[in-house]
């Protein structure tokens, strides 16, 4: 087994590391199949950095804390390379002039600190606080390019950057259901995933650019080309500037592909590097300039938060920087709990900025966020501000903002469903008031003078409670409350009594059952779901399918509108809002409902029809009769009004006996109308 480990990893790291297999996939597969085989029958004997952890595991993940044992700190940062220019003749005079500069890429993605000891692999940390990290290691063990063994036999710590390519984002991110919306953070995302399984189909790579050796190497220069050695990617895209020849020399015998030169060709350098960063395959947000010699670097020491021997020449400027003073936690009207975070104030593209979503508990892990943490702060789309990244960790613990166990409003215990924390307690105050608020907000109900804040009064007083209450609510009970005055009061019943003609798309959607917005709306009604019996009907008499029937309403939807109108206690909203007078059908404005003809059947339409085109015409026709139509036939289609040249759909609907219904015979079905 241990042959076989050995030689797997071998194979790995030239396949994966330095592209150049030496021996075929189905070679390889026989290989590994063979240490799986023996895996499973000694598992005592399996290592936990065997070549087979590579494909990662089923079992929930824990990150628990772990203390860094090397310093884990950040870079100070500057944006011009005239800045940056400065502060290297500042640097060189500081060391005597004798010195030499590495220029790195800064690589756009998740930090990563890698424990070696005896060669193994023993954890992997995220950077965390600096001083304690989450440890990731199951899921780094499934980046192919990280040795899970080196033949260095003594301790050694190594940092570098865990990052994904800008084309393997875009494929990867395309199938996701919740989009990450940068490289970077699907990188930080996946180091966090809960399976290993799943972090192992994400393509990561690896950049190593620090090493913490026991003993030997006394310039940062060796320290990489001894961890390339030693199976680690390194960055090949490297600098070296140096006012001494000689120095200059014994880089490019290290790294014969080296941009080398005095210290005044730097700022060129810089300039160049920024201009072609956008042909680089990964993203890069700068450049990381180091003092290479190791005891220059001790001499040199660290200000609170930065080394002094390294400066990163950042490209953009910063989005703005600001500092978190405290989260939110916000519930909504569906129980779901949202983080928001309380910003110190900060100016950023003429707006001043307070507060931007967090999402939830697994976007703050990903950037390692806690009260106190410097943070940069961008707008998405120039209008939405985001919190991109914590610049520089509070040295407060704990080192994450972790979501309360309880509802902050009814103290019901939280729980986690996908992404997200909900309170699930539908008597929720916070879930009450903000269900009444969204009801009357203006993209739905437009009830103005029911603002935040007479909703909040109404609702405290128990005068209010529940959506029905709005309308049965006699309003001359405010008289006498601070600020509710005769005029005002009459203004309040006048909008509510206005808010009764609302159409029944705005209606239904302002009842706020989850996943029943305006689009869905829009959809069911054009399906011929125009009338709220007939929907309530359809969830209590049949499935989900029927729903899901409908173009633009997916599976989740569908179970959701079966769920929620099975439920007494909205059908009694539905029933006193009726009595109220609000209106629960849909009135097709210029082609009213003629009979029921149609009634019960459900129809696809296929191939082209003569007399009706665009289709949606016969649609609409069978529509007025009280029929509903689907885009594809399935074991509940009643009709197929077939037109010249159908397609397939006649095929399926044959098989399923489904009646077949030419043109000129639908014309007679149509009847009189
Ligand atoms: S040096 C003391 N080199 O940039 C040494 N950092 O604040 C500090 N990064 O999150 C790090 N590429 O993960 C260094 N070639 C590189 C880097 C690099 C990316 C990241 C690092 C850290 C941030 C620096």
């Amino acid at each position: 087994m241990e042959i076989l480990a050995r030689e797997l990893l071998r194979h790995q790291h030239l396949y994966h590391v330095l592209a150049r297999p030496e021996i075929s996939d189905a070679e390889y597969d026989r290989l590994l199949d063979e240490l799986l085989r023996l895996e499973k029958r000694f598992p005592q004997l399996a290592s936990p950095n065997s070549p087979s952890r590579r494909v990662g595991s089923d079992l929930d993940n824990a990150f628990p804390e772990r203390p860094h044992t090397v310093p884990v700190l950040s870079l100070d940062k500057l944006y011009q390379p005239e800045a940056v220019a400065q502060w290297l003749r500042k640097t060189a005079t500081a060391c005597g002039g004798a010195v030499g500069f590495a220029v790195e890429e800064k690589i756009d993605g998740a930090s990563i600190v890698l424990y070696y000891d005896r060669g193994e692999l023993q954890y992997a940390l995220t950077r965390g606080n600096g001083l304690v990290g989450n440890d990731v290691s199951d899921n780094v063990r499934t980046v192919a390019q990280v040795p899970l063994r080196i033949t260095e036999p003594a301790a050694l710590a190594v940092r570098g950057e865990i990052y994904i390519t800008r084309r393997d984002f875009e494929r990867y991110n395309a199938g996701l259901p919740e989009k990450y919306a940068n490289p970077r953070n699907l990188a930080a995302g996946t180091l966090r995933n809960l399976k290993s399984a799943l972090a192992a189909r994400v393509p990561l790579n690896i950049f190593a650019y620090e090493g913490f050796f026991a003993a030997g190497g006394r310039d940062h220069m060796e320290v990489l080309a001894r961890l390339r050695d030693l199976g680690f990617r390194v960055n090949p895209r490297l600098g070296f500037f140096s006012a001494d020849g000689e120095r200059r020399r014994r880089a490019r015998a290290l790294f014969p592909e080296i941009a080398d030169g005095p210290l005044e060709d730097v700022e060129k350098y810089l300039r160049l590097q920024a201009e072609g960063r956008r042909a680089l395959p990964y993203d890069v947000d700068g450049l990381v300039l180091k003092v290479t010699d190791l005891d220059l670097r001790q001499e040199l020491g660290y200000t609170a938060h930065h080394p002094r021997w390294a400066m990163a020449y950042k490209y953009e400027s910063p989005q703005a920087a600001s500092r978190l003073l405290d989260v939110q936690v916000q519930v909504g009207r569906n129980g779901r709990v949202t983080p928001v975070a309380l910003l110190e104030p900060v100016a950023l593209s003429g707006s001043t900025v307070t507060r931007a979503t967090l999402h939830n508990q697994d976007y703050i892990d990903m950037l390692e966020l806690g009260i106190g943490d410097q943070v940069s702060i961008s707008k998405r789309g120039d209008v939405i501000p985001a919190v991109e990244e914590v610049l520089e960790k509070s040295e407060q613990q704990p080192a994450i903002f972790k979501l309360p166990g309880r509802c902050p409003f009814c103290r019901t215990p939280l729980v986690r469903e996908g992404a997200h924390h909900f309170c699930r307690n539908e008597e929720c105050p916070e879930r009450r008031r903000r269900a009444l608020a969204y009801f009357c907000a203006r993209e739905q109900m437009d009830i103005e003078t029911l603002g935040e804040r007479t909703i909040a009064l109404l609702y405290e007083k128990g005068w209010v409670r529940c959506i029905p209450d709005i309308y049965e609510f006699d309003y001359g009970r405010l008289q006498g409350e601070e600020g509710y005055k005769e005029r005002k009061i009459a203004r309040i019943r006048e909008s509510v009594e206005a808010s009764k003609s609302r159409p029944f798309a705005r209606v239904l959607a302002a009842l706020g059952f989850e996943g029943v917005a305006g689009a869905v709306v829009a959809a069911l009604i054009d399906h011929g779901y125009d009338d709220i019996d007939k929907i309530s009907e359809t969830a209590a008499r049949e499935g989900w399918e029927e729903f899901a029937a409908v173009e633009g309403v997916g599976e989740a939807t569908a179970r959701l509108l079966v769920e929620h109108f099975r439920k007494p206690r909205n059908l009694e909203t539905i029933a006193r809002l009726r009595r109220a007078g609000l209106r629960f059908r849909a009135e097709s404005a210029s082609r009213p409902r003629l009979d029921d003809s149609f009634a019960g059947q459900l129809w696809v339409i296929t191939g082209s029809l003569e007399r009706f085109t665009p289709r949606s015409l016969a649609a609409e026709e069978i529509r007025r009769r009280g029929g509903r139509v689907a885009e594809s036939v399935t074991g509940r289609t009643t009709h197929l009004l077939a037109g010249a040249t159908p397609g397939s759909k006649l095929a399926k609907a044959e098989k399923l006996g489904v009646e077949i219904v030419s043109e000129d015979e639908f014309l007679a079905r149509l009847g009189e109308h």
